[in-house]
């Protein structure tokens, strides 16, 4: 049965859908069967694993209850596209309108190591249905003022799914994103967020660089894209399999992080 962890923010544009391609490259290259979900109608991740526009079927068919989840991954994804948001207004009218993709993925979830989910910007029903779905949230949270407040925002929402529908979900860790830490600012939020959440916190901090958005344009993952450049997601790879105790691909991780050079 695969471990599922959501990846979410507050807002938009704080690299979830980076943290979600990377992590799914880090672990399939520690040795995971990985499936991706493309939960945000942008379909920015769907574009991020190459899958072509017209792809079919989508998220949105599988929600809708047309097709099965199965049969809509594409190269490890289930990508979207705008339809999903048509989908997401479909299913609030529907009784148990929270639990249609924790259903939908029970086939997949057989099928795979890990399942990763990228959350839309909003924490409107699709994002409810995939911390519903989930065993794990990871909070990406960019270093920017307020995202103290921001990332106590997602908490409570995180809290209110598990305190009325899934039980079973908890916080992965808090992750600082597009980070530059030569600055005081970004120095300042990293100490903020230790200050509240601890030990959640993840010490693994994605640096600010171009070659992100760079990866993103050509569809390829930043370690077949640049390398050397992989050395942070690599870190957070290992970060996450360690808070997961999943021991044979966290010595896999630990190598692949090994043969990186560290950025100067
Ligand atoms: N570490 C980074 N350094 C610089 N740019 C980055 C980094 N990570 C992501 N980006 C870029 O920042 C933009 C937003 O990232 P991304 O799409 O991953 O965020 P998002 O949270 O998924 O956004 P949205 O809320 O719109 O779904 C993209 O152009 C992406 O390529
Ligand atoms: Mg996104």
């Amino acid at each position: 049965m695969a471990i599922t962890i959501a990846i979410l923010s507050q807002k938009g544009g704080t690299g979830k859908t980076t943290v979600t391609r990377s992590l799914a490259e880090g672990l399939t290259r520690s040795g995971m069967k990985v499936l991706a979900i493309d939960a945000d109608p942008q379909g920015n991740l769907s574009e991020y694993f190459g899958v072509p526009a017209d792809a079919f079927p989508t998220l949105g068919e599988v929600l809708a209850g047309q097709e099965k989840a199965v049969d809509a991954i594409h190269d490890g994804v289930i990508p979207a596209n705008l339809g999903l948001a048509e989908a997401e207004l479909m299913l609030a009218g529907k009784i148990g309108r929270e639990l249609t993709l924790r259903n939908a993925l029970r086939e997949p979830k057989r099928r795979y190591d890990v399942v990763l989910i990228d959350c839309a910007p909003t924490l409107g029903l699709l994002t409810v249905n995939a911390l519903v779905a989930s065993d794990w949230a990871i909070l990406s949270s960019e270093a920017e003022h307020f995202s103290e407040q921001g990332a106590e925002g997602a908490m409570e929402v995180i809290g209110l799914a598990r305190e009325n529908l899934n039980p079973d979900l908890e916080l992965l860790g808090i992750l600082l994103n597009i980070a530059d830490m030569r600055t005081n600012h970004a120095r300042a939020t990293l100490t903020m967020l230790k200050e509240s959440f601890g030990d959640k916190v993840f010490d693994t901090v994605i640096k600010r660089s171009i070659v992100y958005p760079e990866s993103a344009r050509a569809g390829k993952p930043i370690y077949e894209f640049r390398k050397r450049k992989a050395y942070d997601y690599a870190s957070l790879t290992v970060e996450v399999l360690n808070r997961l105790g999943l021991e044979e691909p966290l010595a896999e991780a630990e190598q692949q992080l090994a043969a990186i050079k560290p950025p100067a």
